[in-house]
């Protein structure tokens, strides 16, 4: 089979499109033919070694991807060859035509649902829902401040703190990008290219601050928004897609009584499957019906999976994009 390696950790054209031997799932496995696998920001982190996971090299890339069961492991019953399927975060592996999977960490999919949706409606919108639904506990009518707004997760976050009754003000770097967030159901809008976003956010809340930031961008955003928090605001650490992890003096959130929360998604995936299988529920419902959509701007063929990952580094993308198999 064709697959995406890893063989050393390096710069992103440094991986490989190659033929390997397919593999055979062991015992509670089975093994997918690969349709289709969502490109994050955190694969292109992996394969450079700047992820919180190093997994031995070589390796397939590839967390989030959708496919048909084409071998049962021993002992899986609760799988049909054929079925169209999502799998998790907790295997790498989706750069490829056929990858193994744990059959536990699988979800089935109805047909109403693109082999391109279902790639990648996972990692995302997975975080998003999670950050502001366990983390953040956000609550109808409160404020939601969405940076990075048009991109994977900040797009998702838009759409769910939506769904979830929220005010979204979503903050991005160009006016293209914003529209992007507004036809995804943001009310207001920052660009922090042009704006003082601490000013910004104050004026558009009335001089409160935020109840809820949802940051996956870091460094001078997320200074910002420290100084931008409402009495008893929750500010979500998601990721430093800026390159830089801030510091941050703890007297702030003294004095406004807010929150720092940490956020990881696939910790969260882990330690607790029921919460997520029922956060999926949610989010696969919200989907049928039309609160949550995929936007995805560009659809690779899988030798090309180096430069889907360029483009999601290189602040190129509006929404995600996809690799499918040729
Ligand atoms: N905690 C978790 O569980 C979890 C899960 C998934 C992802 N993440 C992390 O969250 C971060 C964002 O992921 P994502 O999927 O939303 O990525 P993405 O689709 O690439 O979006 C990130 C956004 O960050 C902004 N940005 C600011 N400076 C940037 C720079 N120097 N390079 C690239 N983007 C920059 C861009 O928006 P503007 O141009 O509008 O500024 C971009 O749209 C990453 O650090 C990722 O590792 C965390």
């Amino acid at each position: 089979m064709k697959a995406i390696v890893c063989e050393e950790f390096g710069p992103i054209d440094s991986l490989v499109y190659k033929e390997i031997d397919t593999p055979e799932p062991g015992k509670g496995e089975i093994r997918v033919k690969v349709k289709a696998a969502g490109v994050n920001f955190p694969d292109g982190l992996l394969v450079q070694g700047l992820y919180q996971v190093k997994p031995e090299r070589p390796f397939i890339p590839g967390m989030e991807f959708c496919g048909e069961v084409e071998v049962l492991g021993e002992g899986v019953k609760h799988l049909k060859i054929g079925q169209r399927l999502i799998c998790t975060s907790q295997s790498y592996g989706g750069f490829a035509e056929k990858a193994i999977v744990n059959s536990k960490l699988v979800m089935p999919i109805t047909d109403d649902m693109s082999d391109v949706d279902a790639a990648n409606i996972m990692c995302a919108h997975g975080t998003a829902h999670h950050a502001l639904k366990q983390r953040a506990r956000l609550k109808a009518g409160e404020t939601l401040v969405v940076l990075g707004a048009a991109g994977g997760t900040g797009i998702a976050a838009v759409q769910i703190g939506k769904a979830m009754g929220a005010k979204v003000i979503a903050v991005c770097s160009s006016d293209e990008k914003l529209a992007i967030a507004k036809e995804n159901g943001a009310d207001e809008l920052i660009n922090y290219a042009e704006n003082d976003l601490k000013a910004s956010i104050k004026e558009l809340t009335g001089g409160k601050g935020a109840n809820v930031v949802y940051d996956p961008v870091g460094g001078e955003a997320f200074d910002a928004c420290t100084r931008a928090m409402a009495r008893n605001g929750r500010l979500l650490v998601i990721g430093f897609a800026s390159g830089k992890i801030p510091g941050f003096p703890v007297n702030l959130a003294l004095v406004k009584e807010y929150s720092v929360i940490g956020v990881f998604w696939g910790s969260f995936v882990m330690h607790e499957p029921m919460p997520f299988l029922q956060n999926m529920q949610e989010l696969f419902a919200w989907y049928k019906e039309g609160k949550v959509s995929l936007v995805t701007d560009e659809v690779f063929p899988l030798s090309k999976t180096s430069d889907a990952l360029a483009k999601v580094m290189n602040r190129k993308v509006k929404g995600k994009v996809v690799v499918v198999a040729e």
